[in-house]
């Protein structure tokens, strides 16, 4: 039977209840005893369990259990499948209830907006959609065990650089459009239990203090029903947090801001009900695990081991093919560079899980026979250059029919806690990899890295297979790939630029210590790229596989849609090759009325297909007014323009290849300010207010010789015709046709014909 909490909570002193809304010690929430409250344990995540032994340190690694190391999320948003990533989560619920764990740390959905964030390994996309999508799965699936999630980090928390304090300054417009839709889907589809904000400020005021976004966005627009807890110490001002919407402060050490509460509820200054309202929240959380314990549950390491290799195949990016791989059985093979043999495959902080084993591909090729030399050619872990391993490496390639590299970037190149200075692979693997393939045309690289890389030897080499930090069965997984047992079908989940120079972000990340300038607005990524139509290396979206496939036939439900309907785009998917795959089906809208200031196109739909060779399958995605909507902070709403909608399929942002046409209509109206700033242009081009400008304007001219060449707007000259279109009405004083009487009578006229 559940637990009254309502009856619970009524039974709490003042101080009981204020000293709930803080953690007990680094990963437990607090007990009260004497009504049989438990103290319920909290682990990171996101991909596999990080549980540290009591009094643990959080960024220390090395005392959490022996656990299973999925791949982090750079990895599986490339799967864009979202009932993997959701299968993976009910694994991970199933591990909490094992371990006695009641909330895993996780998922992590801050956008990429640099790919130079130390981070960017544990965020999924650069894309809000895709990110929001992979998400509410995860969250289905291990909520689906009574395990809760703490999606993360609640909001623009998009660097590492001051993380703690800085203040991440963007317009309503960018917030909603970008930074907020990955937390806005999950909790619409899937009611994370927590969520975690972050240490940094929103436009002046910190997360945790932030009422705006814990309150006004989290429950009242979206309509969230769990409890919020602060990141790791990013509490600031405790009372105000409780009447912002801060439930729990995490971890341990607050007796002071618990006794802070309650002398404000014995002042006055908070309302005991506010305190109340916190508890509630936190033990319907508690308890919703308690009540729903499950016992006998085992965590079965090997066989997780096993799902964690199956999951990273899904994920892994064929970048380039020029037909070398699958690699034949016949062909003589080395593998070159240590992370043949120690992969990377995780990254560094607070997500760092202590694998119960690793799988290298190089094992993986012993375990299946294969005729695979090795060279070590550089070391895994730094940037140190060896001539004589070089030289090895170079001779070892000529010697055979084929050159694998295992590049990426070293454990210490990206991490929690601090950016990359730059997008460079180490200086000795890029030497090398240019040397190997000058030696060997056959050259195919490997890589793992949790962010994008510059790649100055991409177009001399024949294969690019992207890892990513492809988890402990990372080499399993390779070794299934290169050799054809399994088929690439993992796309890019963000861009990867040519320099990182090109990214939007890049005059505006890490400049300031107080101050983060989101300057770049809504266009990040391939929103980016697509607007300055500039070349990329490879374009968001991207996934290469052993077959080929058509995507043809793009049908729409209807072909016009309004604010409460929406439309089933169905496209057909084939594959065209001599083997099974799986293909990535994205599409994207695009607005085609001149809308200014709107991305060339955005995700708003995606699906994957399992195919035969030969076999055709429709794939149905829903297109609905949001999906062809921006934020319209004059309405304060999500908008979009009655007009003309381009509906585009394609398997990457770069290759659109099925296209339709569709009509909205709204009833929504952006509200026309009626003050001396409105200008004649805005005035005209609105049918309620148009006449009466109109009729004004005939009048003045009557009067006015400056007026009876600007009243023609259609015929006069074109300056003419700009200075009346932008000419507010306040300026129509200093030419005399205006005094203060008739303006105000003017604007009563306009604001009567606006129904106002
Ligand atoms: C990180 C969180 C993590 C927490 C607990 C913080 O430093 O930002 O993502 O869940 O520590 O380890």
């Amino acid at each position: 039977m559940a637990t009254d909490i309502k009856k619970l909570v009524a039974e709490m002193t003042l101080e009981e209840k204020a000293s709930l809304c803080g953690g007990n010690d680094f990963w437990h929430l607090k007990a009260v005893e004497r009504l049989g409250i438990p103290a319920v344990m909290v682990s990171d995540g996101p991909h596999g369990l990080r549980k540290q032994a009591e009094g643990g340190d959080h960024l220390g690694i090395n005392d959490s259990i022996i656990a299973v190391c999925f791949p982090a999320a750079c990895a599986t948003a490339a799967s864009f499948d979202k009932e993997l990533i959701g299968k993976m989560g009910e694994t991970i619920g199933d591990e909490c209830q094992a371990e006695n764990l009641s909330v895993v740390l996780g998922p992590a959905v801050n956008i990429k907006r640099s790919p130079l964030c130390g981070r960017n390994f544990e965020y999924f996309s650069e894309d809000p959609y895709l990110a929001g999508e992979m998400a509410a799965s995860y969250i289905n699936g291990v909520q689906s065990r009574h395990i809760g999630t703490s999606i993360k980090h609640f909001a623009l928390n998009n660097q590492e650089y001051f993380r703690m304090s800085n203040d991440s300054r963007a317009s309503e417009r960018t917030i909603r459009e970008i930074y907020l839709p990955a937390f806005e889907t999950a909790v619409k589809k899937a009611q994370p239990k927590t969520v975690m904000c972050s240490y940094n400020k929103i436009n002046g005021t910190y997360a945790s203090d932030n009422e705006w976004l814990l309150t006004k966005v989290l429950r009242d627009d979206w309509g969230f029903e769990g409890y919020v807890m602060t990141d790791w110490g990013a509490v600031d001002d405790r009372v105000q947090g409780i009447r912002a919407g801060l439930e729990l402060e995490m971890p341990g050490n607050t007796a002071e801001n618990d006794a802070k509460i309650v002398a404000a509820v014995k002042d006055g200054s908070l309302d005991e009900a506010l305190v109340d309202r916190a508890v509630e929240r936190i033990l319907t959380v508690v308890y919703d695990y308690i009540d729903n314990k499950v016992s006998g549950v085992v965590f079965d390491r090997d066989k997780d081991h096993e799902k964690a290799a199956a999951v990273e195949a899904e994920c892994a990016v064929l970048l380039e093919n020029n037909g070398v791989l699958p690699l034949a059985g016949d062909k003589s093979v080395v593998y070159i560079g240590e992370y043949a043999e120690k992969p990377r495959y995780q990254g560094g902080g607070s997500s760092h899980i202590n694998s119960s084993k690793v799988t290298s591909a190089l094992e993986a090729a012993k375990a299946k026979g294969r005729s695979v030399d090795y060279v070590k050619g550089f070391p895994f872990d730094k940037d140190e250059e060896n001539e004589e391993e070089l030289a090895k490496a170079v001779e070892a390639a000529r010697t055979h029919d084929v050159a694998v590299i295992f590049a990426g970037l070293p454990d210490n190149f990206e991490s929690e806690g601090y950016d990359r200075a730059d997008m460079d692979m180490p200086k000795c693997q890029n030497k090398l990899i240019a040397a190997v393939a000058a030696a060997n045309p056959n050259t195919v690289v490997v890589l793992h890295n949790g962010s994008p890389v510059e790649a100055p030897w991409a177009d001399d080499v024949a294969a690019i297979l992207e890892m990513y930090l492809g988890g402990q069965g990372v080499g399993t997984a390779t070794d299934e790939l290169l050799y054809g047992e399994k088929n690439p079908c993992g796309h890019l989940a963000e861009t990867f630029p040519l320099r990182v120079q090109d990214n939007p972000s890049y005059l505006n990340f890490n400049t300031d210590p107080e101050i983060c300038n989101y300057a770049e607005g809504v266009y990040v990524g391939y929103r980016y790229y697509d607007k300055k139509a500039m070349p990329v290396r490879w374009a968001f979206g991207r996934g290469l596989s052993y077959t080929t496939f058509r995507i043809d036939n793009i049908c729409l439900s209807a072909d016009s849609m309004d604010d409460d309907s929406c439309v089933e785009v169905s496209v057909d998917v084939t594959n065209t090759g001599d083997r099974a795959g799986k293909e990535v089906v994205q599409l994207y809208v695009s607005d085609l009325n001149g809308t200014p200031d709107r991305p060339v196109k955005e995700l708003k739909g995606f699906d994957k297909v399992a195919l035969e060779p030969g076999e055709t399958k429709t794939v149905t995605m829903t297109v609905d007014a949001r999906s062809l909507s921006y934020y319209e902070e004059r309405l304060g709403d999500w908008f979009a323009p009655s007009g003309k909608y381009g509906i585009l399929v394609g398997d990457a942002s770069d290759n659109i290849t099925a296209c339709a046409e569709l009509s909205f209509t709204t009833k929504k109206v952006v509200p026309l300010r009626i003050d001396g700033s409105v200008t004649i242009g805005e005035l005209l081009a609105n049918a309620a207010t148009a006449p009466v400008v109109q009729q004004m304007m005939k009048a003045a001219a009557e009067q006015s010789p400056i007026m009876s060449e600007g009243a023609d707007l259609g015929d006069g000259g074109k300056m003419m015709e700009a200075m009346m279109r932008f000419m507010p009405l306040k300026s129509l004083k200093s030419f005399g046709m205006m005094d203060d009487a008739k303006l105000e009578g003017l604007m009563a006229v306009l604001k009567q014909a606006l129904g106002r």
